[in-house]
């Protein structure tokens, strides 16, 4: 059997002298999203490949609630990295929108005269955005063993209207995630990870000390110290206040100015993610998800 050098920059300890017991682990320890397509198109064999190995994915019930939008056109690939502000979404030969589906599901129970309240069931959505993701990912990995690449796009849940228009979704079907295919350019670098003593619990869930914390993140994210700017330090003033109040932004802004850098967390939740606004529009998605024929986080009343 062919082995292959463990790289040593991914969190995971050498094992077994170095190297992987079999090809499937090299896929999956070495994988990294790619951002970066080539022109070269993917074959109609290759995708019927990768679609296998999508709908074999495990999924709650052997129901499978979800669909798959192949988008291969220039038009919509281009109205979604527009929509998404990112680029290589038009790049990629194929753009695929992985979506909730128990659409398809009421129709047959319609059709064979069956009792159906699914999307009125919190449990039913929960499995079937598991199940969605799943599939999604064995796409990845399928994808990954080609010699493709693949990145999901998150930010396709702030359109969702806009996608139920593009794409024709009927009631019960919502966007969950993008995945961006092609060939890549230029093989992607894995990138850092917490490692597997800190992501793993044996029995019960273990606090690690605070100092073996930060260790974990300081080496998941060395070197990763960003200037100071007046902006910056005003932003995250703000965002600190708005959040935890004044002590708490003072007690930041102190911290930032001790070290002469911002942290990767102050940025992450500072000025990346920005704490303050991060919760905003919940109550508007309940409004959308509600559009989009679910209702479990009401009073249950079935068939909406
Ligand atoms: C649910 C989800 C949404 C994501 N959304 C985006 C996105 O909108 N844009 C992007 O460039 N990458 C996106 N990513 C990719 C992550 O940034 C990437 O997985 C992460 O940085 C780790 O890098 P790696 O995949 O190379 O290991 C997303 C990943 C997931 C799982």
């Amino acid at each position: 059997m062919k082995t292959n050098k463990m790289p040593s920059h991914h969190g995971v300890k050498e094992s077994r002298d170095g190297t992987y017991p079999n090809h499937t682990l090299k896929l999956l320890i070495e994988r990294a999203s790619c951002r970066a397509f080539s022109d070269k198109k993917i074959s109609q064999d290759t995708l019927q490949l990768i679609f296998e190995a999508a709908i074999h994915a495990p999924t709650g019930g052997n129901l499978q609630p979800y669909s798959i939008i192949k988008i291969e056109a220039d038009k919509p690939k281009q109205k979604l990295a527009e929509m998404c502000a990112q680029n290589f979404i038009a790049d990629a030969p194929i753009d695929l929108l992985f979506c909730i589906d128990w659409h398809r599901l009421q129709r047959w129970a319609q059709l064979e005269v069956a009792p159906f309240s699914a999307t009125s069931s919190f449990r039913h959505f929960w499995i079937s955005f598991q199940d969605t993701i799943i599939a999604a990912q064995n796409i990845c990995t399928a994808a990954d063993s080609l010699g493709l690449g693949s990145v999901y796009v998150g930010t396709v849940l702030e359109f969702f209207r806009k996608l139920r228009d593009m794409f024709n979704l009927p009631k019960g079907v919502l966007p969950v995630v993008l995945l961006c295919l092609g060939y890549p350019k230029t093989k992607p670098r894995p990138r850092k990870k917490l490692g597997i003593d800190v992501i793993v619990h044996s029995d019960k869930y273990t606090q690690s000390k605070d100092d073996d914390l930060k260790k974990a993140f300081d080496e998941k994210y060395p070197n990763l110290k960003i200037e100071i700017t007046e902006e910056r330090l005003k932003r995250i003033a703000e965002v600190c206040q708005k959040v935890h109040g004044k002590g708490f932004a003072k007690q930041c802004i102190e911290t930032i100015k001790k070290k002469g850098y911002i942290n990767p967390v102050q940025r992450y939740f500072g000025l990346h993610y920005e704490a303050d606004v991060m919760p905003d529009g919940n109550e508007e998605f309940l409004t959308i998800i509600e559009e989009f024929g679910f209702n479990w986080f009401r009073k249950y009343h079935p068939f909406a």
